[in-house]
């Protein structure tokens, strides 16, 4: 059976792992207070998933999506990640991970900046841009006629192409941006951010909660990343 590391148990974390059990993976999944504190969601999650610490996660599968927040990347184990491809859904957000000089004066993308903290892996940029709400309400069967894309970015063809195959059989086609320095493309305050996904895009900040979500089309994201702004990410107050 394909199997998939995870590091990282919480919103979208435990929203990957539900899809990437329903898909037939082997999961194994770990978070930062140990495997005794995942008794509940791997008994959810039923025979296909277990959970480890983050080593064992990242040794686990020659994939391991990464859903911690961004500064705590640095704390992953380097070693175990050397070489994989890594599905890195982070986000900056100051007011938990601090200002961040180069973010905020655009010397690099997240997704850049992650790459730096997780040299030796292959880093693909994905599920950062969609609410952890809105994976499971959005996820679809290949070739469902209300099936929503992904962006994806990353500096290796053979890892994003690895990273496509595997958000695919997640649930969700893929729409490649670039490498890492256009992963801005997706960021927050960017078009193709999660009101994108959002069934009432303007009130998403208040019913974030309850919002149903609506399927945005590959051919729809595309034009969105087409047509992006860079975010002034130094002026970001969340
Ligand atoms: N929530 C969303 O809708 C959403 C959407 C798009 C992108 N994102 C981004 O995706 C990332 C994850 O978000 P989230 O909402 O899932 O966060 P979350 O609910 O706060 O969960 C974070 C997870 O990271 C684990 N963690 C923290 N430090 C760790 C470490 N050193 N080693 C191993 N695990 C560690 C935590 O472990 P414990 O459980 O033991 O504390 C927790 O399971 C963030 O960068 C976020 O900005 C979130």
């Amino acid at each position: 059976m394909a199997r998939l590391g995870i590091i990282g148990s919480g919103a979208i974390g435990s929203a990957v792992a539900r899809l990437a059990v329903a898909a037939d993976l082997e999961v194994l999944i770990a978070n930062s207070r140990g495997p005794e504190s995942l008794a509940d969601l791997v008994a959810e999650l039923g025979a296909g998933a277990r959970a480890g610490t983050s080593s064992e996660a990242a040794a686990f599968a020659d994939q391991v999506v990464v859903a911690v927040p961004l500064t705590r990347l640095r704390d992953l184990p380097l070693e175990a990640l050397a070489g994989k491809v890594v599905v890195d859904t982070g986000n900056y957000y100051p007011h938990r991970d601090g200002r961040i000089a180069e973010l905020d004066a655009l010397e690099l993308t997240t997704g850049e900046y992650a790459q730096q903290l997780l040299a030796g892996a292959h880093v693909v940029k994905a599920f950062n841009n969609i609410l952890a709400r809105h994976i499971p309400l959005l996820a679809r069967p290949a070739g469902a006629h209300d099936r929503s894309a992904l962006p994806i970015a990353g500096d290796d063809d053979g890892a994003k192409a690895a990273a496509a195959r595997l958000v695919d059989r997640l649930g969700f086609d893929t729409v490649d941006a670039g490498g890492m320095s256009e992963g801005w493309r997706f960021e927050p305050e960017a078009a193709a951010y999660t009101q994108a996904y959002a069934a009432e895009p303007s009130s998403l900040a208040e019913n974030y909660l309850t919002d149903p979500g609506k399927p945005l089309p590959v051919d729809a994201l595309r034009a969105l990343l087409a047509g992006a702004r860079r975010p002034d990410v130094a002026a970001r107050a969340f």
